[in-house]
């Protein structure tokens, strides 16, 4: 089985990004074969600052092997570093109807929010198709958001296939449905855009900060409160073991607690959690060139895949 999957280099990842997203790529990187790349030029639809996009972009690969992206195992890579996709994505734009792409609810939803509705824009999924069919992907770990993309990817590679012979594989959407929604300090879907994140690589200090500030409910500290749906255990229990998140439930239940507490033991836990990536973290960042030949390793590894798939695609659709 062959997986692959992109992330946007767009700032400082949050929890959310991990227990919804990175933590699946990263788990899967055991399968026979796996590639994982930064998506600068889908970034770029949004990121219009040279420095900004350099620095999270190089960032972001340090988040994914801080958090345990194994270069020996998965293929990490910067998308601009493989032209192949690009080129591959201009085959697949002449054949992808527009009202496809007109029915995507990410694109929708940035022109209703205001943001420019530029051609990169509105193309984004094809591109995200070209970055799936150029390595022959089986499976695609991605956030819960996504998975619209991907049916794109699918209907864009059925398309192909039915006019030039069968050229590509067609790819599978995975997602965790079990953190699907990682909630954030307003009991909102934690974002970016609701300014409700704790981000993984807060230093201890900022990050018990933010957690305290955790909104919580009003009620009496003795009534006994139901621990299911409650934000703050739930945010608990994404870093508890089974016998923690019992004994925090069965707290829930008896009542006679503080939220105070709660908050104290979840800052704990989520130091615990990720006190040794934060250190890996500090490793690859300083050792600059280390990092440099993950990425070119990668890339040429990405190109010798991403070539032999765009030759097949060109030869068949009469470009070669
Ligand atoms: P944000 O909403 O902060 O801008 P992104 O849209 O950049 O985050 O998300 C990147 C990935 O992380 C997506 O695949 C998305 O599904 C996942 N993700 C983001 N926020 C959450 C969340 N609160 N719970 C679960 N997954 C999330
Ligand atoms: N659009 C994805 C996101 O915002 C990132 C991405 C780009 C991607 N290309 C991809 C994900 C290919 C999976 C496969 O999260």
């Amino acid at each position: 089985m062959r997986v692959l999957s992109g992330l946007q280099p767009t700032g400082r990842p949050h929890w959310g990004n991990y227990f919804g997203a990175i933590r699946q790529y990263i788990e899967l990187q055991d399968e026979d074969e796996s590639y994982y790349f930064i998506a600068n030029l889908h970034a770029l639809t949004t990121i219009r600052d040279r420095e900004m996009l350099l620095n999270y972009s190089y960032e972001a690969v340090l988040d994914f092997l801080a958090l345990g992206l194994d270069p020996n195992k998965a293929v990490l890579f910067i998308q601009s570093d493989v032209p192949e996709v690009s080129e591959l994505c201009w085959l697949l734009m002449a054949i992808t109807p527009k009202g496809l792409l007109e029915r995507c609810v990410s694109y929708k939803d940035k022109e209703a929010k205001g943001i420019a509705s530029d051609t990169g824009l509105f193309t984004y999924p094809v591109l995200q198709a070209a970055d799936i069919l150029a390595y022959d992907a089986d499976v695609v770990p991605v956030g819960e958001d996504q998975t619209q993309h991907i049916e794109v990817c699918r209907d864009i590679a059925q398309r192909f296939n039915h006019l030039f012979g069968e050229v590509f594989v067609l790819p599978k959407a995975k997602v965790l449905e079990a953190t699907a929604k990682v909630p954030g300090t307003d009991g909102e879907k934690m974002s970016k855009s609701y300014n409700n994140t704790i981000e993984i690589f807060d230093e201890p200090k900022p990050m018990k900060k933010r957690i305290m500030r955790i909104e919580t409910d009003s009620r009496p500290m003795e009534d006994p409160k139901e621990p299911e749906g409650d934000h703050l255990y739930q945010l608990f229990s994404l870093f508890a073991d089974d016998s923690a998140r019992e004994e925090m439930a069965a707290m829930y239940r008896r009542g006679n607690f503080g939220y105070g507490e709660v908050k104290k033991a979840l800052a704990e836990a989520a130091e615990n959690y990720f006190a040794p990536a934060r250190e890996r973290r500090a490793e690859f960042a300083a050792k600059p060139e280390t990092v440099k030949e993950i990425l070119g390793d990668g890339a040429a590894r990405a190109r010798k895949k991403a070539g032999e798939v765009l030759l097949r695609a060109q030869k068949a659709c009469g470009v070669k």
